[in-house]
């Protein structure tokens, strides 16, 4: 079977890439748990200075498996422990993390780029976060960090209200540094990557944490929604949203 996430180390870079292109890299608890091993063994004195997370053409994530939410409905559970290491992950990472979004980034497929140090969207980018149609609410610590980064009102009509947008949208927003062709995404975050990993790693360290903050208020918004989130998933409108996407018709 096909590795589902692909992680490989390129000198100093560490690059992760969601690779279930049959389901649009909708994530599994497995993947998670992959990308949360790739983030957290590139910390403490391991060599690598820059991670890069990448999708495949067409896709960046379809957020979370719709299968393993309406799992976790029916079995009265909240965001599973994998789905959480790699929450902590993301806010813990010690080093500077890159994106590379194409396609759709649907939910954790957004959010996880708000973690992000700096992101390269293709010009066919479509984000979006629609937790509020499917009976859910924000995760990843979005409803602290999009507010902060975009205000309110922007965050407020991407997570709650679910507009998609689009990569230069999400340039104008302050959540991506880029826009690209689709077929330069990965080569333009490569490169970003490569000047973040040719920088003095003390001083990469030290400025980011400075600039980031202790993680601490970040885990805390992470654990403050996971227990809303837990409510809203066995919730009859989020059922009702996630059957009626896995009995559609097409
Ligand atoms: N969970 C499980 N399966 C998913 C999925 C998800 N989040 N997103 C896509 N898939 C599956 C589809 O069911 C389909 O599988 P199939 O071929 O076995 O039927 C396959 O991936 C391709 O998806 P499809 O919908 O045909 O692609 P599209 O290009 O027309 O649309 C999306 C892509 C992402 C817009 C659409 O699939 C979608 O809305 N997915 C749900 C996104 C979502 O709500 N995520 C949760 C956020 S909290």
């Amino acid at each position: 079977m096909t590795e589902q996430v692909i992680v490989k180390d390129e000198g100093a870079i560490r690059t992760i890439r969601m690779n279930r292109p049959d389901k649009k890299n909708a994530l599994t608890a497995t993947m998670y748990g992959a990308m949360a091993e790739a983030i957290e063994s590139a910390g403490g004195s391991s060599p690598i200075r820059c991670i890069l997370i990448m999708g495949v053409p067409g896709a960046f994530s379809a957020g979370n498996d719709l299968g393993d939410f309406m799992k976790a409905a029916m079995g009265g559970e909240g965001l599973g422990n994998s789905v959480l290491r790699f929450l902590y992950a993301l806010a813990c990472c010690e080093r500077p993390l890159v994106a590379a979004v194409q396609g759709v980034a649907v939910g954790i497929g957004t959010t996880m780029v708000l973690h992000c140090d700096y992101a390269v969207a293709a010009s066919d980018a479509r984000f979006s976060t629609p937790f509020v149609a499917l009976g859910l609410v924000p995760e990843a610590a979005s409803s602290l960090l999009a507010p902060r980064l975009m205000g309110h009102r922007r965050a407020f009509e991407l997570l709650v209200m679910g507009k998609p947008f689009s990569g230069e949208e999400a340039k104008t927003l302050g959540l991506v540094n880029q826009v690209v062709a689709g077929s330069e995404v990965e080569a333009e975050a490569m490169k970003a990557a490569q000047a973040i990993a040719a920088l003095p790693p003390e001083g990469v360290a030290i400025s980011r944490r400075l600039m980031k903050g202790e993680p601490t208020e970040v885990v805390a918004r992470i654990d403050a929604e996971a227990v809303q989130f837990k409510q809203r998933l066995g919730s009859p409108e989020a059922r009702q949203a996630f059957e009626a996407f896995l009995s559609r018709k097409r």
